[in-house]
Formats: C-alpha cells, sequence, structure tokens
C-alpha cells in the first residue's frame, strides 16, 4: 500500500478508527495530523472495545510507530490518562511505538474555561456546540501565538514565567468575555506551573521531533498511514462555517498537520457511514427529527464517543458526500455501518438540494443557503436480513449491493470497503 490518508468525508464519528485499525499492518507507521481531545476513535477487537481521543488507532498494532504531530493540539491529562488505561489493559505503549511532537500545541486549563464562556454565546443564531474541550481556544492562541505553549516550551526554563504573565492576562480577557459581572475563574497560576511540570516530566519519554522522523521515513520510501479526525464538513475552511471544528480536517490537512509534503500523500480513502450524524449544532439537510431518525441512533448506538451526547440522524446525503469526496482527493470509499440500516423496509438517499424551488448542484458556501435547501430524495428498498455476519460482497443481499451501487454511482467513486459491525472482523473489503 503507498502512503494514504484515511479522511471523514461527514461531520465526524464516520468510524476512521475502525478503518485505521483494520489498515495498519499494512503500514510502518500511523499518523495522527490534527485535532484534539474533541474526536473519539473506537477500535473494537475481539469484543474488546478502546476508545482513543490522541493516540493512533495503530497502536493496537504491535508492528507500528504511532506519531502525534504538529497539527494536533494536546491535552497532556488525557493523553496521559490514554497511555495509562492501554497499558493497564495489556497494550505495550513506549517511546517504540507512540512519539509526540515537541511542535503540538498545548490545551491548558485557560482554553477550557474559554470554550465554556464563549458557548453561551451562540454563531449565526445558534450555538457550535463544542465539545468543550479546549479545542477553539487553542488553536487561537496558535495562530496568535502571543499566549500559546507548545510542548517544547514545557521543558523551557522561562516556562514558569511565561504561565504566569499568560494567566494574568487570560484572567483580563475571560472577565471581558463573560456576561456574568464579576465572574471569577478558577486559574492559580503555581498551581497550573507545578500541574503542567508534571504532565511534562510524565511525557517525556514520548516528546520528539515527528517532523525529522517522518521526512527521513519519505526518503526511505516507508509506508505511512495518516489518521483523519473530524471529518471534511467540519474542516475550518471547506466545511460549514461557522459550526465547524477549528483546523483543517478534509484531506486539504494531511501535509500541513504532519509536515509531509502533499505530493507524497499518494492515496485517500473516505469513510462515511451509510446513512449521515452530526453532533452540535449547525445546519444538516437530510437530518431525520423523527422517529426514523430515533430508529437509526438506537439502532447505531449514535451517541458521542467523547461527550455521550445523543448524535443528530439523517438520511445519506450524496451532495454533501460528493462534495467531501473531490475537496479531500479520494480515490476509494469506505461504507461503515451498514448493518445499522437492517431493519428498514425502505432506505432514502438525499440525491441534491432545492434552493428556493431551484435544483442546485453546488456545495453551498453559506450557512444560511444550506439551513434552507430542500433535499431531494430518492428511495431505495431496504434488504431486511441481518448482514452482520456477511464477508464477502457477493454474500449480501441484492438491496444492500444495489444500496451500495447507486452511493458509489452517484458519489462517482468505487466502494473498496463496507463494515457491518463494530469489530475489525466484520468487515467486507472489495
Ligand atoms: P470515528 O470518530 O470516526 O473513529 O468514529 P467513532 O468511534 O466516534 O464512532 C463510530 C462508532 O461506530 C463506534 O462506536 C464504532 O465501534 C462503531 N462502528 C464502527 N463500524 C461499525 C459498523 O460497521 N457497524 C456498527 N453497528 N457499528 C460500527
Ligand atoms: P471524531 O474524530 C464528531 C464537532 C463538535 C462541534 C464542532 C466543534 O471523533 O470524528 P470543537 O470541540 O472541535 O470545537 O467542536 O465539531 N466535533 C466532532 N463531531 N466527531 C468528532 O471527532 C468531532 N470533533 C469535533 O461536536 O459540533
Ligand atoms: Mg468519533
Amino acid at each position: 500500500m503507498p502512503s494514504t490518508c484515511v479522511i471523514g468525508l461527514q461531520w465526524g464519528d464516520e468510524a476512521k478508527g475502525k478503518v485505521v485499525d483494520l489498515l495498519a499492518p499494512q503500514f510502518e507507521i500511523v499518523v495522527r495530523f490534527l485535532g484534539g481531545a474533541n474526536a473519539g476513535h473506537t477500535v473494537v477487537v475481539g469484543g474488546d472495545k478502546f476508545k482513543l481521543h490522541h493516540i493512533p488507532s495503530g497502536i493496537l498494532t504491535p508492528s507500528v510507530m504511532n506519531l502525534v504531530t504538529p497539527g494536533v493540539v494536546i491535552n497532556p491529562a488525557t493523553i496521559l490518562q490514554e497511555v495509562e488505561t492501554l497499558t493497564k489493559r495489556g497494550v505495550k505503549v513506549g517511546s517504540q511505538n507512540l512519539m509526540l511532537s515537541d511542535r503540538a500545541h498545548i490545551v491548558c486549563p485557560w482554553h477550557i474555561l474559554e470554550d465554556q464562556v464563549l458557548d453561551g454565546s451562540p454563531v449565526a443564531g445558534e450555538n457550535i456546540g463544542t465539545t468543550l474541550r479546549g479545542i477553539g481556544p487553542c488553536y487561537r492562541d496558535k495562530v496568535g501565538r502571543t499566549f500559546a505553549f507548545r510542548l517544547g516550551d514545557l521543558y523551557r526554563e522561562d516556562f514558569r514565567k511565561r504561565v504566569f504573565d499568560t494567566v494574568a492576562a487570560k484572567l483580563r480577557m475571560l472577565a471581558g468575555l463573560s456576561e456574568t459581572p464579576n465572574a471569577s475563574f478558577p486559574l492559580d497560576a503555581e498551581k497550573i506551573y507545578e500541574e503542567y511540570l508534571d504532565y511534562a516530566n510524565r511525557m517525556r519519554p514520548f516528546v520528539g521531533d515527528t517532523t525529522a522522523y517522518l521526512l527521513d521515513a519519505v526518503d526511505a520510501d516507508k509506508r505511512i498511514l495518516f489518521e483523519g479526525a473530524q471529518g471534511t464538513m467540519l474542516d475550518v475552511d471547506h466545511g460549514t462555517y461557522p459550526f465547524v471544528t477549528s483546523s483543517n480536517a478534509s484531506g486539504a490537512g494531511v501535509s500541513a498537520g504532519s509536515g509531509v509534503p502533499f505530493r507524497k500523500v499518494e492515496k485517500c480513502i473516505g469513510v462515511s457511514k451509510a446513512y449521515t450524524t452530526r453532533v452540535g449544532g449547525g445546519p444538516f439537510p437530510t437530518e431525520q427529527n423523527n422517529e426514523i431518525g430515533q430508529c437509526i441512533r438506537d439502532l447505531g448506538g449514535e451517541y458521542g464517543t467523547t461527550t455521550g451526547r445523543p448524535r443528530r440522524c439523517g438520511w445519506f446525503d450524496v451532495v454533501a458526500v460528493r462534495y467531501g469526496v473531490r475537496v479531500s482527493g479520494v480515490d476509494s470509499l469506505a461504507i461503515m455501518k451498514l448493518d445499522v440500516l437492517s431493519t428498514l423496509p425502505e432506505i432514502q438517499l438525499g440525491m441534491s438540494y432545492e434552493l428556493d424551488g431551484k435544483k442546485i448542484t453546488h456545495f453551498p458556501s453559506h450557512v444560511d443557503d444550506l439551513r434552507r435547501v430542500v433535499p431531494v430524495y430518492e428511495t431505495l428498498p431496504g434488504w431486511q436480513s441481518d448482514i452482520s455476519k456477511v464477508r464477502q460482497l457477493k454474500d449480501l443481499p441484492m438491496n444492500a449491493r444495489k444500496y451500495l451501487d447507486r452511493i458509489s454511482q452517484v458519489v462517482d467513486r468505487p466502494v473498496g470497503l463496507v463494515s457491518v459491525g463494530a469489530d475489525r472482523e466484520a468487515t467486507i473489503l472489495d
């Protein structure tokens, strides 16, 4: 397999973790290049469930080196907890299979407070509904530079002074942002310094220069798998802005977030559910806020891996996925959770959008237009039989194959992988 990226095509939670775990044995390196603890990637092996937030899903494959690169924003407490949980469950995690970039930015307590304060300030008339993990504020400081901390900064002599200076500034900023008069914020510089120093010491074995490591790997023609987080529709530039995350979650982010030249990323697998889900605010044209949506939520266990929030559910949106495929440069599709649709007598595909009574072929750039589009559906018959044990395309019921064929045709990409259950084994590879 050439160097490949795995990118979500919808609004996240497409089951990217499962795809990466499945493909990892064919690669030498797995790279997580964006996002942070807002991501929750689930891998199920022989009935054992692992939930990963920062650590790449290659960690369950012993031969693989896992890198967390500069584009990621690391929450030290969460990543150390992940290491501890994996170790307790018998997964070996050490400097031989995990490296964290010293260039990656660090989520600090003020970022979480800022996320909470701003959560009460709607944008475009609606709450973004972030994961409250401090992701937006941390990326804001990264771009703003003045108050940013990179992992490598935790080991520098001026670290203590910078924490004190930043806390003083952040207290002023938070007071200004808050709508509660005289609000106080629990930021104690000395405590934060001590806490982060302890994290720094515990993370030390893993800290390294992932960029140098990857550039050498590229020169040596090593096989690299890039693990996307979030999804193309949550991309800060190309997604449903402002209801997006704060980084480039489409294929566009692979090179910037990892440091691998874009011409060296040879293949892109686009991951999509056989239907659509979204967590948080923002437009969702094919949403089924009714008993069908509830049925998909129940059958698909559609509750957030990170926050436990119920996911909004709806039909497969061809317009959004086709846009995602083109933006991310996808070669083939992985269609996940097909089993979830197995009991439905009929399945709908959102084929196109109408805006003000006119069919549109492009994906609207403004959230106000996207809110007003009316999807035009095509109805396909369901298969109404259990497909969770099927391992070959030819053994799928005819109507399930027709559904996949139709998706492939209208999205204009081949389907290379179909998932019919959470476990690694419950997979059909073409
Ligand atoms: P990610 O963030 O893209 O890695 O996806 P999540 O892990 O947040 O959400 C996907 C959920 O679906 C997880 O609970 C997986 O265990 C589960 N899952 C993955 N593939 C399948 C499948 O084919 N069928 C079913 N029923 N569940 C699946
Ligand atoms: P994985 O990698 C689904 C959503 C949040 C919110 C918006 C902004 O598991 O697919 P943020 O905390 O990033 O500022 O929130 O983005 N969001 C996700 N939704 N899966 C994710 O990650 C997500 N990461 C962020 O719900 O709507
Ligand atoms: Mg997830």
